[in-house]
């Protein structure tokens, strides 16, 4: 059904924050008319399967895990980036699944992921000062005039990109790299060297064992696909939304409008406003939504923002991702998750514990301590078992490659090891190997809450 009073254009007449300064709307204008002659890069039966996925996620019968860049850039766009990315989500799918038992849904934050909200709309350099870097779909990081002028041809390349960008993972899915036979074959180089290496080599080990096990039973991926393709998603922050609005198409099957800029779409902790322009727009796409939540999200404005984008309560349509910092968990997020069960809102609780954590380091980068991402996804899985609710999903950015960006983890990544390659165009990323210590640190954590709960079941059937 569709959304009442909502039209792909309808955001336009709310208030909006985090809007860049076109020079020129006319060639804006016209860069998003042609974007929406341009086809579709999702169809809306994908989009539905993933809600159908995020349901099971609401209901503790899966595991969601999201991640990927803090942003895409037209520079870093290659296979190689793209197969590493890929590669890490599902080696870290891979311990999830079997260290936890539970099915994991996996969504990138890829194909589309170029808009960046910010702080400041001016960076000052010395004595100069410019607009704000807001993403390679928007304007260019180098600090001069020109660069940071917005710039709507710009909006043609993201889409280019996000188009080849989503083909080559369709065919990693689905055409024999992820078949879990080929799990020994996932190592990324350098990870082979690091301290998970012989972890990932025993889990693999492992699977490869069960597989043959299976094959003696009769199970082969003949029979059964699951063993040789992945179901993969795609997301990223809708921020954009001239580009929004033009890929937003009418799915003939339903009548219902979708995004198909993406399977999924998540709204920022900088414009999650319940009148504004981004809550407005996602309220009327089919498509599975995110909201940030932070530590200044009050509780009943997070229930206004729930009711107007789920408004029939659907579980898998609402995730909520919180972010609040790791010496903030504790005070913020009890309030939130209790409220929202009360009310009895079925949604998706995921924990992002990058975009709290982020510090400036003493050399001067940006980054973010790994011990802190790990006590706030430490704290999230508390809070939820206190409140009886499901920690169940995991929001990163990460990359497949070998940077330094976060601080710590069994590599001991120090102060004066960031500079060797610090490369992200945004914030700092796991690399491949803090993300796998992660991915079992979480598998652990969620071994724990199920014996946990079961425990607590049989308390109360005593
Ligand atoms: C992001 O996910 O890249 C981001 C900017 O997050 P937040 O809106 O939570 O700050
Ligand atoms: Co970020």
């Amino acid at each position: 059904m569709s959304a009442r009073n909502w039209s792909p254009d309808s955001w336009r007449s709310k208030p909006i924050k985090q809007v860049p300064d076109y020079p020129d709307p006319a060639a804006l204008a016209a860069a998003e008319e042609k974007l929406a002659k341009y086809p579709p890069l999702v169809f809306a039966g994908e989009a539905r399967n993933l809600t159908a996925a995020l349901a099971n996620v609401a209901e503790g019968r899966a595991f969601l895990l999201q991640g990927g860049d803090c942003a895409e850039s037209f520079a870093e766009f290659s296979a190689n980036n793209i197969r590493d990315t890929f590669r890490v989500l599902l080696q870290m799918a891979v311990v999830l699944t079997f260290g936890a038992a539970l099915p994991v849904v996996k969504v990138g934050r890829l194909a589309g992921q170029f808009a960046k909200p910010r702080s400041a709309p001016t960076e000052k350099r010395g004595d100069v000062e410019l607009p704000s870097y807001r993403g390679d779909i928007i304007n260019s990081m180098e600090f001069t005039p020109e660069g940071r002028q917005p710039d709507p041809s710009r909006l043609l390349q993201a889409y280019s990109q996000a188009a080849a960008t989503l083909n080559l993972l369709r065919a990693f899915a689905s055409g024999g790299y992820a078949d879990l036979h080929r799990v020994h074959g996932w190592n990324l180089g350098f990870v082979a060297k690091s301290p998970e290496a012989e972890r990932w080599q025993d889990v693999a080990s492992r699977i490869t064992e069960c597989l043959e096990f299976m094959k003696a039973c009769g199970i082969t991926p003949d029979q059964t696909p699951e063993l040789r393709t992945v179901d993969f998603y795609t997301s990223h922050e809708a921020l954009l939304l001239g580009y929004e609005q033009a890929l937003t198409r009418i799915d003939s099957t339903s009548g219902e409008w979708v995004d198909t800029s993406a399977h999924m779409l998540w709204i920022g902790d900088r414009t999650r406003q319940p009148d504004g322009a981004h809550v407005e727009f996602l309220r009327g796409v089919l498509n599975p939504v995110g909201v940030k939540c932070g530590p200044t999200t009050d509780p009943d404005e997070l229930l206004r923002v729930i009711d107007i984008l789920n408004p029939q309560n659907k579980p898998g349509r609402l995730t909520l991702i919180a972010r609040m910092g790791h010496d903030k968990v504790h005070k913020h997020l009890p309030a939130l998750v209790r409220r929202v069960a009360q009310e009895g809102r079925k949604v998706v609780w995921s924990c992002d514990p990058m975009h709290g954590n982020t510090l400036t380091s003493t050399s001067g980068f940006k980054t973010r301590p790994f011990d802190r991402i790990l006590s706030e996804v430490r704290q999230f899985f508390e809070v939820h078992l206190a409140e009886g609710t499901h920690a169940s999903g995991i929001h990163l950015e990460l990359t497949g490659q070998d940077v330094t960006e976060c601080m710590g983890g069994a590599q001991a990544i120090g102060d004066d090891d960031l500079s060797s390659r610090y490369h992200t165009h945004c914030d700092p990323r796991l690399n491949a190997s803090q993300a796998l210590e992660l991915a079992f640190l979480i598998a652990e954590m969620l071994k724990l809450e199920r014996s946990n709960r079961g425990g607590l079941r049989h308390a109360a059937q005593a």
